[in-house]
C-alpha cells in the first residue's frame, strides 16, 4: 500500500468547524490583511518561542528577504549559505541583490561544515550568513556558529522554514537566533491554508524595521520613509539568470 508522505486531506477532529468559525469571523469584520488576527498570531508566536518579537508577513521566502534587508544586506554583498537547502534560501538573497557562497555540509551534522564556514568567513568576508535547520534538524554547533559570527561582526540569519517546535537545549530553537524566519506553508510542521511567513526577532527595534519593509515602508499612514520592496530593474539580476554562487566544496 503507497502510503503520502504528506497527505492534507487529514484534519483532527472539530478542525474544520473551527476553521469555518474563524474565516466567518475574519469575513464578517473585513480583517483581511493584518488586524486583530495577525497581531494574536504574533504574540502567539512569542509566547511559544520565546523570542523577542514576531512579524506575520506573506511567505517564508519574504521572511528570508525581509530580514535580509532589514540587517543591511543589499546590491553586491556576500552572504554565506549551505549548499544543502530549499531553492528560496538562494533565491532570497538574490532577490535583495546579494550573491550568495555556497558552502558544503557536514555528512554528519548535516549543516554547513563548521571549519569550511570559517573558510569561506576569512576568505570572502560576507556581510552575513544564513544557517538552515533543514528538516527540523539543530546544528550540534550553532552555539559556535551563533558565537563565531557574532566575534567576526557576521550578521547570522536563520532560515527556520522547517523547524517549528524544534528545541535546542531545551529551548525553541528560535531563541537566540539574531533574526529567523518560519514559513507556513501548507506542507510545513506548522502549515496555514496558503501562504504565510514569519520573521521573528531578538529586538523589538529590528521587528520595527522588518514591519515598516513589510509594509511599503510605512511611517505614518501616508508616510513612506522606506522602499518598502525592491524594483528588480535595479539589479544587474532578473528573474530568469541565475548567477553563479561562488562555491567552497569539501
Ligand atoms: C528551508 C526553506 N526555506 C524557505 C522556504 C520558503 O518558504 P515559502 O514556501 O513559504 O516561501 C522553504 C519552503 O519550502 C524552505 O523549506
Amino acid at each position: 500500500m503507497a502510503v503520502p508522505f504528506i497527505d492534507l486531506r487529514r484534519f483532527e477532529d472539530g478542525f474544520l468547524e473551527r476553521w469555518a468559525e474563524k474565516c466567518a469571523h475574519v469575513s464578517a469584520n473585513t480583517m483581511f490583511v493584518g488586524g486583530p488576527e495577525n497581531a494574536a498570531l504574533e504574540k502567539r508566536l512569542v509566547e511559544d518561542t520565546g523570542v523577542g518579537a514576531a512579524v506575520g508577513c506573506a511567505n517564508g521566502t519574504d521572511a528570508l528577504q525581509l530580514a535580509l534587508r532589514a540587517v543591511g544586506v543589499e546590491d553586491g554583498d556576500l552572504v554565506l549559505i549551505p549548499d544543502a537547502t530549499f531553492w528560496a534560501t538562494f533565491e532570497a538573497v538574490v532577490n535583495v541583490g546579494a550573491r550568495p557562497v555556497t558552502v558544503d555540509i557536514d555528512p554528519v551534522d548535516l549543516q554547513m561544515d563548521f571549519e569550511l564556514f570559517c573558510k569561506a568567513a576569512e576568505e570572502h568576508k560576507p556581510k552575513a550568513a544564513i544557517l538552515v535547520h533543514l528538516y527540523g534538524w539543530g546544528s550540534a554547533r550553532l552555539a559556535e556558529y551563533r558565537a563565531y559570527c557574532k566575534d567576526k561582526g557576521i550578521i547570522l540569519i536563520e532560515d527556520g522554514a522547517q523547524c517549528y517546535g524544534v528545541k535546542y537545549k531545551g529551548e525553541s530553537i528560535y531563541k537566540g537566533a539574531t533574526i529567523s524566519t518560519i514559513s507556513f506553508y501548507p506542507a510545513k510542521v506548522l502549515g496555514s491554508c496558503g501562504d504565510a511567513g514569519a520573521v521573528l526577532c531578538e529586538s523589538e527595534e529590528l521587528a520595527n524595521t522588518v514591519r515598516l519593509l513589510g509594509n511599503h515602508g510605512r511611517t505614518s499612514h501616508y508616510g513612506h520613509g522606506y522602499v518598502g520592496w525592491l524594483d528588480f530593474a535595479d539589479h544587474q539580476t532578473t528573474h530568469n539568470e541565475v548567477p553563479e554562487p561562488a562555491t567552497l566544496a569539501l
